[in-house]
């Protein structure tokens, strides 16, 4: 499959995932914009990226990065800054860069985290990363934008011999630490990126774990077999109802209606 070349936005590109998915996008022949918060920060990246300065929180600050672009992948994350960091850049941050996409169409993919849907274990009941995480999956789901929610496992704890990607639904595997599956970060990065450009990945949510066995080479084989996520649903297909929409605070259903009129 060749892929078209594409504009893909980057948010998160100065992180341990989105350099990676910064260097893949280019690797795959897309042109690549890359979202920075400060210009030292941009130094770190491919001469070939097109860096725009801007802060998810600060919605001002956002519209040069969304301008022409195809396709948005995100790798935001906001970790040690606790609640208020995931509400602010984890959630936010998504809310924002779609509010500032208007009307216009991307394709999408967000990075969140295999075990989301689990609200009851001690990391999200000190940080709720996982029920801002999910919002934000929440966001892209209502937007009505051709979407790809990717959750993967634990970062880098591969063994020599586990390269053959694995993708569940249903976020499954809560144990809250590697058992429930590992994943290198340049195998997120590369599925997030070839996520954009395949029919097989729309409207789809999945965990990305990888298993002993080789590298996964057709990625349309991986990806084909998975349900996508019911048309108008909040929620990836069988995850668990635990969230009710209902007990959502005000000014989340509020941010729903708003990307919704989009
Ligand atoms: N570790 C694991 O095993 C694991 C497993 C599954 C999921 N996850 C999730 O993966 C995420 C971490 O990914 P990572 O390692 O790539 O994170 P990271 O290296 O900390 O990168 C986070 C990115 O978000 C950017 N960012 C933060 N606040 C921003 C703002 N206000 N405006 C614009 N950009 C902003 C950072 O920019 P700066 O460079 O300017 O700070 C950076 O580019 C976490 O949220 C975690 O929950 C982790």
């Amino acid at each position: 499959m060749t892929a078209p070349r594409m504009t893909v936005l980057v948010v998160g590109a100065t992180g341990s995932i989105g350099r990676l998915a910064v260097d893949e996008a280019i690797r795959q022949g897309h042109a690549v914009r890359a979202l920075v918060r400060t210009p030292e920060k941009a130094r770190q990246l491919p001469p070939e990226a097109q860096v725009v300065i801007g802060d998810v929180t600060r919605p001002e600050t956002l519209d040069d990065a969304v301008e022409g672009v195809n396709a948005i992948v995100f790798t935001l994350g906001s970790d040690g800054a606790g609640k208020a960091g995931a509400e602010a850049v984890d959630y936010g941050g998504v809310r924002n860069v779609l509010l500032a996409l208007g009307s216009r169409k991307a394709r999408i993919a967000l990075m969140t985290s295999i075990g989301v849907t689990n609200r009851t274990g001690s990391y999200n009941r000190s940080t709720e990363s996982h029920d801002w995480k999910r919002r934000s999956e929440r966001l892209v789901r209502a937007s009505g934008l051709p979407y790809t929610i990717v959750r993967p496992g634990w970062f880098d704890y591969n063994g020599p011999d586990e390269h053959r990607l694995v993708l569940l639904q249903g976020d499954t595997h809560q144990a809250g630490n590697s058992s429930d599956g590992v994943i290198a970060r340049g195998q997120i990065a590369e599925v997030l990126v070839r996520s954009l450009v395949s029919d097989h990945t729309l409207r789809k949510t999945f965990e990305l774990i990888a298993t002993k066995g080789p590298a996964t080479e057709d990625f349309d084989a991986l990806f084909a077999p998975l349900d996508a996520d019911p048309q108008g649903a909040l929620d990836g297909v069988r995850d668990r109802s635990n969230q009710p929409l209902e007990d959502e605070p005000q000014r989340v259903r509020d941010d729903l209606d708003a990307v919704r009129a989009h």
